[in-house]
């Protein structure tokens, strides 16, 4: 295992990845790159470059993307997988994870999260703070489920899609790739395609 972590992103999001890995208490230092100069210090924790810098510290460092932008945080960990960075899971102790559980690199799971059984979580994904993804979820690559959000049983979202803060997802519902769904709306019905979806229960906008 190597010692250090390096997170890319030093603002919010970045900041409580950063609070997680402080407590999984794994690596020996934590750094921060961003690509905005003027931070030099976040969390107190040192920014040591920007996203330029890979290359510099691929072999010394895993290297995790602490941004919540969907979009950015795939173009970034593709990035990073095409020149073989070692690209860490983070999962804040307090989690509650079931039997049977998958988990592909580059995802965080945020305090008090609950991941019940026979649930698949792809790579990059955000599961954020005290949000539930109930049994057999398929939550597929580059997903941010918000704080607070809950999917049923056999919910299944896809590539990239955004749970808003408080959303609820019915059981055996399919949201598909492309997707985003408002604070608080409740989704009780596939959606069949990608767009913006608020409201209880949703309706496109
Ligand atoms: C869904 C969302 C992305 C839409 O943002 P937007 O594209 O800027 O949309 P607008 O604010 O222009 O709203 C468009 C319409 O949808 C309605 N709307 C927006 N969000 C809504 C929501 N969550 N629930 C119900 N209605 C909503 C607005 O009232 C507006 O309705 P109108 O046209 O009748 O006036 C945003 O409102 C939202 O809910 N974001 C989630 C934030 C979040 O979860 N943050 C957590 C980060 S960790």
């Amino acid at each position: 295992m190597k010692k250090n972590l390096l997170i890319i992103g030093a603002s919010g999001h970045g900041k409580v990845v950063a609070d997680i890995a402080l407590r999984m208490n794994k690596w020996e230092s934590i750094a921060f790159l961003d690509d905005d100069e003027a931070i030099e210090l976040s969390m107190g924790i040192e920014v040591i470059g920007t996203s330029a810098d890979i290359n510099k510290y691929i072999h010394e460092y895993e290297i995790f993307v602490g941004i919540g932008d969907n979009a950015i945080r795939e173009k970034v960990y593709e990035a990073l997988e095409t020149v073989g960075a070692s690209i860490p899971v983070l999962i804040h102790p307090s989690v509650v994870i079931g039997e049977q559980v998958l988990m592909g690199s580059g995802t965080v799971v945020m305090a008090g999260a609950v991941i019940n059984c026979c649930t698949t979580i792809g790579k990059g994904c955000i599961v954020n703070t005290g949000s539930t993804i109930d049994h057999d979820n398929s939550i597929k690559d580059f997903v941010h489920i918000s704080p607070g959000a809950h999917l049923a049983g056999t919910v299944s979202v896809g590539k990239g899609s955004w749970l808003g803060i408080g959303s609820v997802v019915s059981n055996n519902v399919i949201i598909p790739s492309g997707c985003t769904i408002g604070a608080g709306s409740v989704v009780i019905r596939n959606i069949t395609e990608p767009g913006v979806y608020v409201g209880v229960p949703v309706r496109s906008v």
